[in-house]
């Protein structure tokens, strides 16, 4: 639960905050949607310095709300102003894909911030800084962010978001069954974010009628599971790529303010989120990749759920992606000029 007495300012920063998705969130960090209502907050805005004027606009609009829980805004364009002292990081600045693109193919282009963002975590944020990683392909941005960051920042305190896809997928349950979305639970994005992470249902329950049922009973469709159902969530980007022009801002600004706010506050009791975090060898995943997990989170910290059933359909689905997490972050070490691994 949040604090009931208002505590002391915790300096908050935004990167690619003159963003669309940078637009859609300051508001809600501002306001206590993430921290509650008692918590103040410093927000800090970074982006580059050719965007320093809708910067600087994006500070005033926000001086303008008078909030009681916006401590300060500061607005920089620089690494060493944006990550000194800070307590979270939403690593939003990064460019956004095009239709026809994947978000690897981003990878040339955004890793560089990544790294350069690592080093400046080790020199100036405290070692207790959480971060989550938004800007694509940002499984492979967080790792690169970790690596140098390493040796200041532990990895566990490194995440990249799945939280927009866990969302998508139990809208499309909630649908699905006809229940409310609040009356989904624990549906599991494994992997990458891309087009071949694994949205499951196997472990998520759905309230009906008053009563908690397998989500996979209520739905009972085997052929929708395995198909339709994965492919609308591993795709549900590029679509609203090619609807709106631009990607998805509003539901990933709503998904980076869940991410955060689950690991500050905790998960339920029984209930369980997708995060991408370093993986410890859980289910076979290769040591360190940023994998999506279903994880539950107590006092901040974050833990893989154990021993879930892996049947053999699931298990090539889990290979398919883990493989992708591999290449990609053969690429992006090679990108910052480290050799081949
Ligand atoms: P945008 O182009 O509207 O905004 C990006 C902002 O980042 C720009 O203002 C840009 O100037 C800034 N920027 C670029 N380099 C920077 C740097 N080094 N430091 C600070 N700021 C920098 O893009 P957007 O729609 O807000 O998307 C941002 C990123 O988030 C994209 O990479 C997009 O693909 C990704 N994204 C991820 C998810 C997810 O679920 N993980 C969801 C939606 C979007
Ligand atoms: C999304 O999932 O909507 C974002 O990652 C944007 C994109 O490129 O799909």
């Amino acid at each position: 639960p949040f604090p009931t007495t208002m505590s002391a300012p915790i300096r908050v920063l935004v990167t690619g905050a003159a963003g669309q998705i940078g637009y859609s969130i300051v508001l809600q960090i501002a306001k206590g949607d993430v921290f509650g209502p008692n918590q103040k907050v410093t927000l800090v805005l970074l982006d580059i310095p050719a965007f320093a004027t809708p910067l600087e606009g994006v500070k005033l609009e926000l001086i303008d709300c008078a909030l009681p829980t916006l401590a300060g805004v500061e607005a920089v364009t620089t690494e060493a102003e944006a990550f000194h002292d800070i307590d979270y990081a939403f690593l939003i600045g990064a460019m956004p894909r095009k239709e026809g693109m994947e978000r690897k193919d981003l990878l040339a282009a955004n890793v560089k911030i990544f790294k350069s963002q690592g080093l400046a975590l080790a020199k100036y944020a405290k070692p207790s800084v959480k971060i989550l990683v938004v800007g694509n392909p940002a499984n492979t941005n967080a790792l690169i962010a970790a690596k140098y960051a390493a040796g200041k920042v532990p990895l566990e305190n490194f995440s990249a978001m799945t939280r927009l896809d866990h969302n998508r997928a139990a809208a499309q349950v909630a649908l699905k069954v006809g229940v409310p979305v609040e009356n989904v639970k624990n549906v599991i994005i494994w992997g990458n974010h891309s087009s071949t992470q694994f949205p499951d249902v196997a472990h998520a329950k759905v309230l009906k009628n008053g009563q908690e049922v397998d989500a996979v009973g209520a739905i009972n469709d085997t052929a929708y599971l395995q198909g339709d159902f994965i492919s609308t969530v591993q795709k549900r980007g590029a679509v609203i790529i090619e609807k709106r022009k631009l990607s998805s801002a509003m539901s990933a600004a709503k998904a980076a303010v869940d991410h955060i706010r689950t690991w500050h506050v905790g998960t339920k009791p029984g209930e369980f989120v997708s995060m991408a975090v370093a993986s410890d060898g859980s289910y076979g995943i290769p040591k360190g990749l940023i994998f999506s997990f279903p994880v539950t989170i107590e006092n901040g910290k974050w833990s893989i759920v154990q021993g879930l059933k892996i049947d053999e359909f699931a298990q090539g689905k889990i290979n398919a992606t883990t493989k992708e997490l591999e290449d990609e972050r053969t690429d992006a070490l090679e990108a910052c000029g480290e050799s081949k691994q």
